[in-house]
Parts: structure tokens; sequence; C-alpha cells
């Protein structure tokens, strides 16, 4: 029997899912797309995959039966519970984050050996792998290359710093000590500032005040922020991240001089993002309310990172600073969409 080859994209119906599955059914070039996701997919973006599986990446029997029917050349791992979300249930964010983590990479492995070829793992990590001591060494510290303050503060940060660790393991080391394990899996990591779009809106995230504020005044209401105005991280805007997995993606391998890659566009703090707002839209009512629990975790956050590597490996280099991103992407695309519901 011929498998078909396929790309795999998890967590589909996620905010980034549903930029990489637009941008990927533009190419001519593209493998058909099946996606996974514990959610049924958005009708929107039904026509530019080939297959929707509604179903759970800790079912390892539902993830067998996709190996055997497809041969899958490269996977998008994007599910994953948020940071907000994780803290409310850390334990099944554990779960989710890492178990489903481990379970998709082993099946990577399994097909990799099956066709003596590795598959191409893209794995999405994020700033909250992060973890400032405190404001004074964030202020300090400026940009941080991907080495500095690895000590994360919540459930979803440690997930994700721990599973860039297992993505490592399984393409480095795994093989060693038995000959049957010839392939591993060409594991390639981006990690995502604040993420911002003009379509979706994230759910259960720590970064969302900055996309909650915009899609708020777009709407005409009001809107509290849950940090203090000076927070500030870095961000990018929607097209940038998914722009970032697929120039990750194309790289030839053997640029690549590691496996996990910062990448930025701007760093603003969210009282700049709301003047930012109130300048598109004079009507937003925006204001900063504080919450103790979230606001000490965008704290341990730095406010730049150093994106330098990927810079210099695969070319990396955003399309949008701030001003463009709001002028030409975030503004005209969020008031055509408040005009015409999707
Ligand atoms: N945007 C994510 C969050 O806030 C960070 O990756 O949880």
């Amino acid at each position: 029997m011929i498998r078909r080859k396929i790309i795999l994209i998890t967590g589909a119906n996620g905010e980034v899912g549903h930029g990489l599955i637009q941008k990927l059914g533009e190419r001519d070039d593209r493998l058909p797309i099946v996606v996974l996701d514990i959610k049924q997919l958005d009708s929107a973006l039904r026509p530019f995959v080939s297959r929707v599986v509604v179903g759970d990446i800790l079912d390892t029997k539902l993830l067998e039966t996709l190996s055997t029917e497809y041969e899958i050349d490269t996977i998008f791992h994007l599910a994953a519970l948020l940071s907000t979300s994780s803290e409310f249930n850390p334990e099944n964010a554990h779960r989710v984050n890492v178990q489903g983590t481990v379970n998709l990479l082993k099946m990577a492995i399994d097909q990799g050996e099956a066709r003596g070829r590795p598959v191409k793992f893209l794995y999405a990590s994020s700033i909250a792998a992060y973890g400032m001591p405190n404001l004074a060494v964030k202020q300090q510290a400026g940009a941080v290359t991907e080495e500095q303050y690895l000590e994360p503060i919540t459930m979803y940060g440690c997930n994700k710093l721990y599973c860039e660790h297992l993505g490592r393991y399984y393409a480095r080391h795994y093989r060693q000590l038995s000959a049957q394990r010839a392939v591993g899996v060409d594991f390639r990591c981006v990690r995502f500032p604040g993420l911002i779009s003009a379509v979706t809106v994230p759910t259960g995230g720590t970064s969302d005040y900055a996309p909650e504020m915009l899609h708020a005044a777009a709407q005409g209401k009001p809107y509290a922020a849950f940090v203090r105005e000076d927070t500030t991280i870095p961000f990018m805007v929607m097209p940038d991240a998914i722009k970032a997995l697929l120039m990750l993606a194309d790289a030839p391998r053997e640029r690549l001089s590691r496996l996990v890659y910062n990448v930025t566009s701007f760093s603003r703090s969210a009282g700049e993002l709301a003047d930012m707002v109130r300048a598109a839209f004079p009507g937003a009512q925006i204001t900063f309310q504080p919450s103790d629990a979230r606001q000490s975790i965008v704290d341990s956050w730095p406010s730049a990172v150093d994106d330098s590597a990927a810079r210099r490996d695969w070319g990396w280099m955003p399309d949008f600073d701030a001003e463009r991103a709001f002028n030409d992407y975030l503004i005209p695309t969020i008031v055509e969409r408040y005009r015409s519901p999707a």
C-alpha cells in the first residue's frame, strides 16, 4: 500500500494553526495537510486541508492509526494549553503539553525509522521558557539569548523548556545506545514572543492583554488590562510568526547551528500599545487593573529577546515593526473583520 505523504498540524484550530493553515493553503507546492485538534476545525479553514481529525494528542491509539495511514513528512506541533490556563490545572497541562509532545516525537521517530529519513518536527515554544528573577534584572538584561535566564515560573513555561530539551534528546542522543535507532528526528524549534493576530483572539495566555485590548477597541467595547502600563515584553504579529515557522521549516539542515531559535519583532509596554490602539480607535476605553498572579507571570518574561542566531542561520527578519504591524496589518484587517464578522 502506498501511503499518502502529508503535513500534520496539531492544535490546528488555535491561533497559530489558523494562520499557518491559511498560509500553507496559498502554496502550490505543498503536501496535503492533515489536522489534529481536540475541537472541530473552523469551517473557514476546511477548504485548505485534506482531512480533519478531531482527537487528542494523548490518544496514542489514534496517533498509531494516523502513523499507519500516512507518510508524515513534517509535523507542526502547535497544540498546548497556554500559560494562564495551565496554572488552573498544572498536572493536566503537564499531560497535554509534555506527554502530548512525547507522543508526537515518538510518532515522528517511528515514522523516520520506517522510511530511513527523519521527520521534520517544528515545535512552537515560547518566551514563557524564560524566568527573570525580578524586575530590576529584567530591566537591566535587555535582549536575552536563548541560553539566559531559563528558570520559568509557570507550568506552561516549564513544559515548553522541557519539551525543547526532549526535542534535543530525540534529535541528538536517543540513537546513541541502539543500532536499531538510526534515524532520529529533525527537530526545529521557534521560541515565540507574545503573538497578536487581527483575525483570532487567543484563550488562556498571559500575553493576551495586547490582542484583547485591540479586539475590544475594534468592537467598541471597554477593556481593563490585567497588567501595569509599564509592563514590557516582545511581540510579533501573526503573519511574522507564520513566516518564522515556514522559514525554519524550509531552511537547509546544515545551515542550522542550533535546535531552538528566538524570534522577535518589537518590544512595547502595555501603555504604549494602548496608545497605538487609541490612535487607531479614538473612542477606545482602555484601563489598567493589574492582577497579581498574571502580572507576576509577565514580569518574569524578558522585555526583549536576542534573535541574532535566527537572523544569521536562516535569514530571519520580521516584515512588521510596531508601526507597520498596526498600520498595515492589525488595524486594516481588524476593521474589516468586525465589519463582516467571520
Ligand atoms: N502567549 C503565550 C501565553 O501567554 C506565551 O507563549 O501563554
